[in-house]
C-alpha cells in the first residue's frame, strides 16, 4: 500500500500490510485475536514523520470520526474527540460551539489522536495545559485503559507514549478541559504584533485563532504546496551557564527561561546564523521563511532529509556547540 499521500513531507514509502481503523469495537476485538501484534506503525496525520524506507510493517490508519461537548464543571468546559478527527478543524468546531481555549493551537497539522503523543504547542500554549483525559486501547491485548494527565508524563514536545510506552497504544479518544473563565493568551511576540497590527486590543477567541492562522501562514509553508513536518528540530534546553556563554556571544540570541531554571533557546535562530535559511541540499532545503523547517521541493526521499538534518546540526553543533534533536520520528 503506498503511503506518499500519508506524509505531509510527501516522501515516498510503501507499507507491507495496511489497516484503516475507523471502529473502536473492531479496533477491540482485532487487538485481542493478536491480529495487531508485531511491527507496527500507527498513522494519523501523518505530520510528524520521515519515512527512510518502506515500512515493512502493519500501517494502522486511524480514522475514527466524532467529537461532543460533554458535562461542564464550576471551572472548566468540557469536550471529547475521536483520535482521527483533524486537530484544526476539531479547534474551529469548538470555537462553533463558544467554548474558547484551544484557539492558540490553531492551524496545527495532524489528529486528535496524535496531539498528546508530542504534546502540541504553539503561541504560548501546550496541549498538556487544556487536556483532562485520553483512551487508549492496548495493540497486543485489546485492553482499554485511561490516561490521566500525570500518567502520561507530559513535556515539551513529549510524553510517556513517545518514551516507556512508544508503540504500545492507539489513543482512541480525548478529553479536554478548558478553563473557565477564559483566560486569553497574547504575549506570544508575533501573535502580539499581529493583533496590534489589526487594530485588535481586547481579541475574542476567534480573533486569536485567526490571527495565529495568519502568523502561521506568513512563515510556516502549506505542506500541500512544500512538504515538510513542521518544525524540523526541538528547541535546545539548556543549562543556565551554558546559556549565559551563548548570550555573552550573541546577546541577541532570542531565549526563554524555563520553570526549572533551564533556558530554551531558538533552534531556528541558530540554523539561520549558519546561513542554512533557504539554502538547499539536492531537493530538500530550509524553509526561506522559517529556517527550522525543512522542506521538500519535490521528489525528495527521507535520505535527502536525513543528509540535510544531519549536515544542519553539524553545522550549529560546530559553531555554537549545541546539540539539536530532531522532532518528527524517523520510520
Ligand atoms: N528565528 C530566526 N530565524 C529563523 C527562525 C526563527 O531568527 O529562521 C527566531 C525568531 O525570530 C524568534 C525565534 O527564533 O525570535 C523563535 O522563532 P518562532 O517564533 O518562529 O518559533 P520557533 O521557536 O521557531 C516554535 C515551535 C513551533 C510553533 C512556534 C510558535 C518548536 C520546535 N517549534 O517554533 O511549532 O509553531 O514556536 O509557537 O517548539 C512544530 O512543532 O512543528 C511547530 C511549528
Amino acid at each position: 500500500v503506498p503511503l506518499d499521500d500519508c506524509n505531509t513531507f510527501g516522501l515516498p514509502a510503501t507499507a507491507a500490510r495496511y489497516q484503516r481503523i475507523d471502529d473502536v469495537g473492531n479496533l477491540i476485538a482485532l487487538a485481542r485475536a493478536g491480529a495487531l501484534r508485531g511491527p507496527r506503525l500507527v498513522l494519523g496525520g501523518g505530520s510528524n514523520l520521515v519515512f527512510t524506507g518502506d515500512v515493512d510493517a502493519l500501517v494502522l490508519h486511524v480514522a475514527l470520526r466524532g467529537r461532543e461537548r460533554l458535562t461542564d464543571v464550576d471551572d472548566a468546559w468540557r469536550v471529547a474527540a475521536a483520535g482521527g478527527e483533524p486537530w484544526h478543524d476539531f479547534v474551529r468546531w469548538t470555537l462553533d460551539q463558544e467554548l474558547p481555549g484551544l484557539e492558540n493551537l490553531s492551524l496545527i497539522p495532524g489528529t486528535v489522536g496524535a496531539a498528546p503523543i508530542q504534546n502540541i504547542g504553539a503561541y504560548g500554549l501546550e496541549m498538556a495545559e487544556r487536556f483532562e483525559s485520553l483512551d487508549a486501547v492496548d495493540l497486543d491485548t485489546g485492553d482499554v485503559r485511561q490516561f490521566t494527565a500525570a500518567d502520561c508524563r507530559f513535556g515539551y514536545r513529549d510524553s510517556v507514549f513517545k518514551q516507556a510506552e512508544a508503540g504500545r497504544w492507539l489513543i482512541t479518544r480525548v478529553i479536554f478541559r478548558l478553563p473557565r473563565p477564559w483566560p486569553p493568551l497574547t504575549g506570544y511576540a508575533d501573535l502580539q504584533r499581529h493583533l496590534a497590527e489589526q487594530g485588535i486590543a481586547t481579541p475574542t477567541a476567534r480573533q486569536i485563532s485567526d490571527a495565529v492562522i495568519a502568523v502561521r501562514q506568513a512563515k510556516l509553508p502549506d505542506p500541500a504546496v512544500l512538504g515538510n513536518a513542521g518544525s524540523f528540530f526541538k528547541n535546545p534546553i539548556v543549562s543556565a551557564p551554558e546559556a549565559e556563554r551563548l548570550l555573552a556571544a550573541h546577546p541577541g540570541a532570542p531565549h526563554y527561561p524555563q520553570a526549572d531554571g533551564r533556558i530554551k533557546l531558538a533552534a531556528g535562530w541558530l540554523i539561520d546564523q549558519c546561513g542554512w535559511k533557504g539554502r538547499r541540499l539536492g531537493p530538500v532545503g530550509c524553509h526561506a521563511r522559517q529556517a527550522l523547517v525543512i522542506v521538500n521541493h519535490g521528489g525528495a526521499t527521507g535520505t535527502d532529509v536525513k543528509r540535510l538534518a544531519e549536515a544542519v546540526a553539524a553545522d550549529v553543533q560546530a559553531r555554537f556547540g549545541i546539540a539539536l534533536e530532531a522532532e518528527p520520528s524517523f520510520v
